[in-house]
């Protein structure tokens, strides 16, 4: 299955040594149990982001922070609750959830400005204002792709690399 796989990053082992840091020092983990889009987690959901960002960082050779990038991508969507549920004031998640997802990385982690920005504004041009950094642009576009694909492919995700094993 690995070597079907269209995409791979220059250097993976950073990659999974940052996704393992993250996991380390927050309840980053704890996104698996939450379902972002159809049968995706906003684990792998965030992921998949995190690694498209760097991807398109390197096919398109974007100079980019990439530390940041990588985890300002993992955190983008760490608000820790099931949006689904509507029940206790979660109706405008859409426009919410960045500033959520920022409070609760902020709590865990220092964040620089790079990864800052890039959680609060991931959701441009929905939220208003723009990323400030390349880096959040990445993250921006990475992150409907991904999302257009997990709601497309509701029941099933073929895409390899959701089925890669990322569980640290
Ligand atoms: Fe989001
Ligand atoms: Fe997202």
């Amino acid at each position: 299955m690995e070597q079907k796989r269209k995409i791979k990053l220059s250097n993976e082992e950073e990659f999974i040594e940052i996704v393992k840091e993250v996991c380390r020092e927050s309840s980053f983990p704890e996104t698996e149990q939450y379902i972002q889009h159809g049968v995706t987690s906003v684990y792998r959901h965030s992921l998949a982001v995190a690694y498209y960002s760097c991807w398109l960082a390197e096919r398109f050779q974007i100079k980019v922070r990439k530390r940041e990038l990588i985890r300002g991508a993992l955190l983008h969507d760490y608000f820790l609750y099931d949006w689904h549920d509507k029940t206790e004031g979660r109706h405008f998640h859409g426009f919410t959830h960045p500033g959520c997802a920022l409070r609760n990385a902020a709590r865990d982690f220092n964040l620089t400005r790079v990864e800052k920005d890039i959680i609060r504004k991931h959701m441009f041009p929905l939220t208003l204002i723009p990323p400030m950094y390349r880096e959040g642009f990445l993250v921006c576009i990475a992150d409907k792709v991904c999302s257009t694909y997990e709601t497309i492919n509701r029941k099933k995700v073929n895409w390899l690399l959701y089925h890669m094993n990322w569980n640290y």
